[in-house]
């Protein structure tokens, strides 16, 4: 049976444990209700490490007021189920109050690559998350962690983390695993009624669009961001909230394509934001 706990002390203790009989540990962090994406990431995280731990927690400090924390979908019993039948060995699966006791006063901002895409509109977030990846990171002591190229600016600023802060451990980002009829998988598509699932293609249309512009050569920024807004904007319950291509390192906005670039949306279909990419280097 896989071992689930919430208590860090424990979590440690284990650790140690694996770490004084020279084994490898892979992390998997996650906000919980697992679907294919996570799967892949906790495939890869077992192919590639003696053991596996997969973090399950909704970090409250990642989300502003009036954004889904309340709502975000939990399922730990069938979360388990999946950790376990994947091949995963721990999962930590936290309170807010183990995480942050009273008193938690200390918190990881970056400056840089939290400006541009998600970060505007949602200006708090990413401080959130290098706050709780951080705190993850010293409590599970990981050789490798894994992120899904899905969250592309947050797997940027990771990587750019993890430099800056000289934490001792390889990042390894995982490619989106998108539904049949193309749609990223994400907790969060739970949300969408039938009419808004059908609505939702439009993301995956409008990335499929950029691609093939860029794969035929196009390597004006505005150009791509203009079909792929005209794309968005033929489906009646989309809003874009932004449509850009960016540097795929240091997330800063390119005029001509070249390089490695992130080209990356976030849209609403109803009330549910959804976002997508893709990332090319030419
Ligand atoms: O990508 C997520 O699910 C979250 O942002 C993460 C990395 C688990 C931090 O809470």
């Amino acid at each position: 049976m896989i071992k689930v706990s919430g208590c860090i002390s424990e979590i440690k203790s284990q650790i140690k444990e694996w770490k004084r009989q020279g084994l490898s540990i892979g992390l998997v962090p996650t906000m919980g209700y697992l679907h294919e994406g996570h799967q892949s990431l906790i495939e890869r995280a077992v192919k590639e490490n003696d053991r596996v731990v997969v973090s399950i927690f909704v970090n409250p400090i990642q989300f502003a007021p009036g954004e889904d924390l309340e709502s975000y979908p939990r399922d730990i019993k069938k979360d388990t189920v999946l950790c376990e039948q994947t091949g995963a060995h721990l999962i930590f699966n936290p309170t807010p109050e183990e995480m942050y006791p009273n008193g938690f006063s200390t918190n990881v901002t970056m400056n840089g690559l939290t400006k541009e895409l998600c970060g505007k509109t949602r200006p708090t977030h990413f401080g959130g998350v290098c706050t709780v990846v951080s705190k993850l990171f010293n409590i599970t002591a990981p050789d490798r962690a894994y992120f899904g190229e899905k969250d592309a600016q947050q797997l940027a600023i990771i990587k750019r983390m993890v430099k800056d802060l000289n934490f001792d451990l390889e990042i390894v980002g995982c490619p989106i695993v998108r539904e049949k009829d193309g749609l990223a998988k994400s907790s969060r598509n739970t949300y969408l009624n039938a009419t808004e699932r059908k609505a939702a293609l439009i993301l995956s249309k409008a990335i499929s669009l950029g691609k093939e512009m860029v794969k035929n050569g196009e390597r004006s920024s505005a150009a791509v961001i203009k079909a792929m807004t005209e794309k968005i904007e033929t489906e009646p319950l989309a809003k874009i909230d932004y449509v850009n291509i960016v540097n795929a390192e240091n997330i800063e906005p390119v005029d001509t394509i070249s390089g490695s670039i992130l080209a990356a949306i976030a849209v609403y279909i109803g009330k549910t934001r959804l976002i997508d990419n893709f990332m090319i280097t030419v």
